[in-house]
């Protein structure tokens, strides 16, 4: 029997919404991801792009756009923008996170190797700066090409403050804000723009991106502890394993006994884990509520998010803005 309209995901609904434009940004980002000279990049970017993905970033582009009344052919180019960028920050990503799984198969790194994945991504960078650059508005590069700085510098802070129990939720927030909600927020804000939208929409599509982008990424880094691999489609314990002081972590060890302290600092300080190590930090977070009072944060960004919307007119999707607002922190469940 098919589903009705409102138990779909507002992702979902929002895909059936946007189904002729996305469509139209799929078929951009097949073209665009071609290569005449060097086989391996589609090889590697079908292998990526082929598995799917959620599509959330370019359908906030579109939604955007959509909201603030946009006619023209722009948004589709825009979409596949983000995309580009999305996925060759993921190829880069996996590479310095040593991750053995994405989207439910083994990543580019796996499969081929470190070289192939960080060249396969500068690659798609650059072609998603031709992307942007056909929509003619500067104001567009400026907005995404900062978007992609700052999405590097998230990056590079998170390298410096992993293995570092000094990490504390404002540099997390720093991290989080910049790796992932700068995307969200570039994609919201570029729709807008291109749309020729009043400066209160443009920044509280900006808004609502930044909140939603922040909660997903906490939503994440939840996952990592007590996610399921088959349903999100990327290994569990890979942060713990990787060091990284993500808000549970953070949580956890600001709230730790003498003896904790010392589990912590041999597995995060010191690196040094053994099997069961991932198991008892499980057992610490939830003897400390980390895990529940993190899920009560990424509600708040959330509901951040949802309010910025109230800034901006009432169309189809903007209700599937909201639902999408409650949905990335009921993933956890
Ligand atoms: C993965 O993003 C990277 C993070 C910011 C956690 P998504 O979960 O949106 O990835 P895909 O595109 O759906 O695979
Ligand atoms: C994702 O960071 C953010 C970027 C890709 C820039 P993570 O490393 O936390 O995401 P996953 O868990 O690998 O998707
Ligand atoms: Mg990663
Ligand atoms: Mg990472």
């Amino acid at each position: 029997m098919p589903k009705s309209q409102n138990s779909q995901k507002p992702h979902d609904r929002m895909a059936a919404f946007l189904a002729d434009d996305l469509a139209a940004v799929n078929k951009l980002i097949r073209t665009r991801m071609a290569s005449e000279h060097a086989p391996r990049i589609p090889e590697v970017t079908a292998h990526l792009v082929e598995a799917g993905g959620k599509r959330l970033r370019p359908m906030l582009t579109l939604a955007a756009a959509h909201m603030c009344g946009y006619e023209g052919p722009y948004h589709i180019n825009l979409a596949a923008t983000v995309e580009f960028i999305h996925t060759a920050t993921l190829l880069h990503d996996d590479v310095v996170d040593e991750s053995a799984q994405r989207r439910g198969r083994p990543t580019a790194n796996l499969l081929w190797d470190n070289k192939s994945s960080v060249l396969v991504g500068d690659y798609l960078f650059a072609r998603s700066f031709q992307l942007m650059t056909e929509t003619g508005s500067l104001r567009v590069l400026d907005i995404l090409s900062n978007a992609s700085a700052t999405i590097a510098e998230g990056e590079v802070l998170q390298l410096t403050a992993s293995q570092d129990l000094a990490t504390n939720e404002d540099v997390y927030l720093k991290v989080v804000r910049g790796k992932t909600a700068a995307l969200f927020s570039a994609a919201m804000e570029v729709g807008g723009v291109i749309a020729d939208a009043p400066e209160a929409q443009v920044r509280a599509l900006f808004e609502y991106g930044d909140a939603l982008g922040i909660a997903f990424q906490i939503v994440d880094d939840l996952l990592d502890f007590q996610g399921d691999a088959g349903a999100i489609g990327k290994n569990i314990g890979d942060d713990f394993r990787e060091r990284k002081l993500t808000m549970p972590l953070i949580k956890a060890v600001a709230r730790a006994d003498a003896e904790e302290r010392d589990f912590w600092v041999r597995t995060i300080e010191k690196g040094k884990q053994t099997d069961g190590d991932l198991e008892t930090a499980v057992a610490l977070l939830h003897k400390h509520d980390a895990l529940t009072d993190t899920g009560v944060a990424a509600r708040a960004w959330a509901t951040k998010a949802k309010s910025a919307l109230s800034q901006v007119p009432d169309h189809a999707v903007k209700q599937m803005l909201v639902d999408l607002a409650d949905y990335v922190v009921e993933r956890i469940n």
